[in-house]
């Protein structure tokens, strides 16, 4: 039976590794949550935001009695956020999982010489033997890790529920290949023992010749997994009426993941290409409806060398998708090829076929699905940019941290583009907490605002020792920012806590959390997330609001990657635009830079008293006890 998630085995050693996530106290995130919103809202909308908080926030408040309902649910739980995060997050967000959802990973173009290499990768590919607890022995918390393979989000009419196998229901072990839009069935275990690569690519080249086949082809229902949520809940309520799409369907929930043998995309492979192959699949036309979007793992590998990995979010994060796929790249291009067999080939039977039974009404679903990916496909704007000028040892020589700059270069690149700042996420790791996933680094702080006014409206009246000494400001809040969140006193899941217990008691809503400056603070038009990567690929997510812009990027030391989406749709954002003006802004920061080195290097050299802003502070190691926040 598989566990569902909220329903956690008791009593697992790990349990008790990790501390858990604190509450932070209320007032301090209050008053933090003041400062982030100042400089975003209108002086009279502040004023009654303020006016709001104080209330909440007065001893004896509504405040107090939430935060000390939290703190009872903290010691009651092991992580108190978890759940509430992974509903507000994942499971009640309807919209489409590609690119509204689903961050994708893309590897460097590969360059098989026919399809046969190309199934020849995927068997060096398969998660069989996937090492659990690579990162043992770190202080880091693992539980995302066990996720990776044996969960599944199902969809619902309000919510989603992530289906968590327990390891011995999947000890069958299959996969699901993907191939022309049919869906077979790939058993890894037979008689007990496990398939060995000579096995695999057998039963792959069988899977490529079965997907030709005209006469037993299948439609292409994996369409139905790229559509809103509860649209995709709605079809599939129809589709298990027939117990042999019932079937399928749980065999498709049980599996390890889905491997994706993707045709040629007839398209060139630059990185922007490859990424919207990796994102949307192209439409149904092309490689969309190859794709299952509700499984976690799925790893595509093109005949023409476009690969990467699809993930669906909701079971674990950014960094350990990374580290499982670049254990898997290091493994494909750094051991040998064990070409042996484990079985005979006639005694391997052939795959299976899933099998869906059709109805009109299913056919009218099916179409529809495919009209909708075809729209969020239209409307994605993408671009993949390798800026080149320089990479993070250029800003540790600074003494600055490079995610703070980088955050700070993003703001100063919005700035230009719209006149403006606007509530930012920067995803922040919490995995140093018992079941910790992420909080919030608000990076548009009014420091950074400062700073993008020094180089922009302001910028002929200031000097350079001015703009130099705000950038320094800039990066010093941000780099506590940082290091409050990831230490589990960041406000969002603080202030998403007591919003959701406030629910489950049945209250009304507290006004903090109908007040138009806390709907439009969770509106986040930059959804910024580092990715850093060890091996040559990027990690790429779409915007998370129609007027917004995804932001991932990749810090490496000569150069910086950056992955930009927004949509077409909206009038108020361009990739291409933002890309330029990101550009443009790296290089004043280094110029800025340049000049502050130089005239402290004249200052010391003649001896003169010149006082150089403080640059950043090194980020201390995990657990270093240091001032948060404001
Ligand atoms: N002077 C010199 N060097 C500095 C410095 C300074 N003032 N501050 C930091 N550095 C160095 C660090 O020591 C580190 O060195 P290393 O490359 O040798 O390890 C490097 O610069 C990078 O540090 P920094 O840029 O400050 O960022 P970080 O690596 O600590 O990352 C976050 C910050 C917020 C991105 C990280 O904590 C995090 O949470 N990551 C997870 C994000 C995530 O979940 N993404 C996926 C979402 S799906």
């Amino acid at each position: 039976m598989p566990i569902l998630e909220g329903q956690r085995p008791k009593g697992r050693r790990e349990s008790y590794v990790l501390p858990k996530v604190p509450v932070p106290p209320l007032k301090e995130t209050l008053d933090k949550y003041l400062t982030s919103i100042k400089h975003l809202v209108e002086e009279e909308q502040y004023q009654k935001t303020k006016a709001i908080v104080e209330k909440f926030g007065e001893p004896g408040g509504t405040g107090d009695l939430l935060q000390k309902k939290l703190l009872e649910r903290s010691e009651k739980t092991y992580n108190w956020v978890y759940d509430y995060w992974l509903e507000d997050m994942y499971l009640n967000q309807r919209l489409a999982l590609p690119v509204n959802s689903n961050p994708a990973m893309v590897f460097p173009k590969q360059n098989f010489r026919d399809r046969k290499d190309s199934l020849r990768y995927v068997t060096r590919a398969l998660p069989v033997d996937f090492a659990r607890g690579q990162l043992a022995g770190t202080p880091l918390c693992m539980k995302q890790y066990y996720r990776l393979f044996n969960t599944y989000r199902r969809p619902g009419l309000k919510q989603d529920t992530l289906i968590i196998h327990q390891p011995g229901s999947l000890e069958q072990g299959h996969i699901i290949v993907a191939c022309q839009n049919q869906f077979f069935v790939l058993d890894l275990v037979l008689k007990g023992k496990k398939l060995k690569e000579m096995d695999i690519l057998t039963q792959l080249e069988k899977i490529v010749k079965m997907a030709e086949n005209k006469e037993e082809r299948q439609p292409p229902i994996g369409l139905l997994t790229s559509d809103g949520r509860t649209e995709w809940a709605q079809a599939r309520d129809v589709l298990i009426k027939d117990s042999v799409n019932s079937e399928s369907l749980a065999v498709i929930e049980a599996c390890l993941c889905v491997v994706c043998l993707d045709g040629p995309s007839g398209m060139e492979c630059g990185d922007t290409s490859r990424a919207l192959l990796m994102l949307h699949g192209g439409g149904y036309e092309k490689m969309g409806a190859n794709r299952w979007y509700d499984k976690p793992m799925q790893f595509v590998v093109g005949e023409d060398g476009v690969c990467g990995t699809v993930c669906e979010h909701s079971p674990f994060e950014g960094i350990v998708l990374v580290a499982c796929t670049e254990y898997l790249m290091k493994f494909m291009t750094g051991s040998p090829s064990k070409m042996g067999r484990a079985i005979s080939v006639s005694e391997l039977p052939a795959p299976r076929r899933l099998l869906w039974k059709m109805s009109p009404k299913i056919e009218g679903l099916l179409k529809a699905s495919a009209e909708r990916l075809q729209r969020l496909v239209r409307d994605l704007d993408m671009d993949v940019h390798k800026f080149e000028a320089y990479g993070k040892e250029f800003i540790k020589k600074q003494k600055m941290s490079p995610d703070a700059y980088i955050q700070i270069a993003l703001q100063l690149a919005f700035y230009r583009c719209n006149g403006r700042l606007v509530s930012t996420y920067e995803s922040a790791s919490i995995r140093r907490f018992h079941e910790g996933r992420v909080d919030n680094i608000r990076s548009a702080t009014p420091e950074a605002l400062a700073f993008v006014k020094a180089m922009t409206d302001e910028e002929a009246s200031l000097s350079d020792s001015e703009k130099m000494k705000r950038l320094c400001d800039a990066i010093n809040v941000q780099t506590n920012y940082t290091i409050a969140a990831i230490t589990g006193l960041g406000i969002d899941n603080h202030l998403l806590g007591l919003r959701e217990i406030s629910r489950e008691l049945s209250m009304e809503m507290p006004e903090i959390f109908t007040d138009k400056t806390y709907v439009a603070s969770n509106q986040f038009i930059l959804s910024t997330s580092q990715v850093p990567t060890t091996v040559e690929m990027f990690c790429c997510y779409g915007p998370v609001v129609p007027n917004g812009y995804g932001c991932c990027y990749n810090p490496q030391s000569e150069h910086l990657l950056f992955s930009v989406t927004s949509f077409h749709g909206s009038t108020e954002t361009s990739s291409a635009v933002f890309i330029r003006a990101l550009d443009e802004g790296l290089l004043e920061m280094r110029e800025l830079c340049k000049k502050a080195n130089k005239s402290h290097a004249a200052a010391a050299a003649t001896g003169s008293n010149t006082v150089e802003p403080s640059r950043g502070s090194e980020v201390k190691p995990p657990g270093t006890p240091q001032k948060a926040g404001k």
